[in-house]
């Protein structure tokens, strides 16, 4: 059995946040942002928001996009790095948020390839027959973990979500996939605080361990070497050449991080998807906020392949190829 994507959603909050207010809180200027990330803006959800919230929007309309009822959805996969809490999952709280009440509903934790890790999950559940429809959510309130005393790291990210719903299609679909871990390099990008490693007291606050800490450089190296490699496993793997790869959606972390890859792998920039300019770095939300921007804007067709690339804490990374089926 095939599995593809029948349907697709995203949600963005609506404040927008420039450069401009970042420039009022830390020391930091618009041209050094756009210059070093090409971020112009990001999304802030409200203070009530949780990721669930966006979550559950963005699942709402991938349902509708595939023409289903919240009933026929058998699994929800949730990936976050800024789940609701440690526990219950989110899925389960989106599960009860669009009453999706014959879905079994669990967590992914891969960071910002959390979508990618999710998505290859949810394509075995429909290969095997198992289940009929699994809808897979990235959603992210990123803002809520940021230390906005870090100019290192505030100015990167951003709130949104976005949902597909996977299911068994008769051509194409998700026709490769490849997933990596390296979890040596676990403390280059991470939260430190707040589970059992480093339980919540006084100084993680005082320390300001619950927020986001990265070694930018670090990552930034590991982001170009495995946004490359993945590509061209998933693209071997189908036995294709990168020629026949009709757009690349990469997680948007940096448009440095895209530029060099793209030019490792000699894959002309128009073929690339970046939106990154506009909403930042949205961790899991990256990838379906983007590929279903593409859809909007005729970037893709029906029959056209398509790469889905990530990268992120863990660390993890992972590439999907897939052969779009709406
Ligand atoms: O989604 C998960 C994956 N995450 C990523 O992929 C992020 C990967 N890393 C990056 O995107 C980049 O490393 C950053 C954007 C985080 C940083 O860019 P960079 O070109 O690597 O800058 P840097 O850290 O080497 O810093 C260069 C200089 C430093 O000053 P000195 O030491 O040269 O005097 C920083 O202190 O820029 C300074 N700096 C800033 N200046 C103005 C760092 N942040 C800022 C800032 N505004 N916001």
């Amino acid at each position: 059995m095939r599995a593809g994507i029948i349907g697709i959603g995203s949600f963005l909050p609506d404040k927008v946040m420039p450069n401009s207010e970042l420039e009022k809180i830390v020391d930091t200027t618009n041209e050094w942002i756009v210059e070093r990330t090409g971020i112009l803006n990001r999304r802030i959800a409200q203070a009530h928001i949780s990721s669930s919230d966006l979550g559950a929007e963005a699942a709402r309309l991938a349902i509708k996009d595939a023409n289903l009822k919240a009933e026929d959805i058998d699994m929800i996969i949730s990936a976050s790095s800024s789940p609701d809490c440690t526990f219950p999952a989110t899925a389960c709280i989106i599960q009860d948020k669009i009453r999706a009440i014959n879905a079994a509903a669990f967590d992914i934790q891969a960071a910002c390839t959390g979508f990618v890790y999710g998505l290859t999950t949810a394509a075995q559940f429909i290969m095997t027959g198992k289940y009929k429809n699994v809808l897979v959510v990235g959603s992210e309130v990123l803002s809520k973990v940021t230390d906005w005393q870090d100019r290192n790291t505030c100015i990167l990210f951003g709130d949104g979500a976005g949902a597909v719903v996977v299911s068994q299609v008769q051509k194409g679909g998700i026709t490769t996939s490849f997933l990596g871990a390296d979890g040596s390099g676990a403390n280059l990008l991470e939260l430190p605080a707040g589970g059992t490693k480093e339980p919540a007291d006084y100084d993680t606050v005082k320390n300001r361990r619950h927020y986001i800490k990265m070694n930018g450089n670090e990552v930034f190296k590991f982001a170009v070497k495995v946004f490359e490699s993945s590509t061209r496993r998933v693209v071997e793997k189908a036995n294709l050449t990168l020629d026949d790869i009709d757009l690349i959606i990469p997680h948007q972390a940096n448009i440095r991080i895209i530029d060099a890859a793209v030019r490792r792998l000699k894959f002309p920039i128009e073929r690339v998807m970046v939106n990154l300019d506009k909403y930042g770095n949205m961790s899991s939300a990256s990838i379906p906020v983007a590929m279903h921007e593409a859809v909007r804007m005729g970037k893709i067709k029906k029959g056209d392949k398509i790469i889905l690339v990530a990268f992120g804490a863990g660390l993890t990374w992972g590439a999907v190829l897939i052969e779009w089926n709406l």
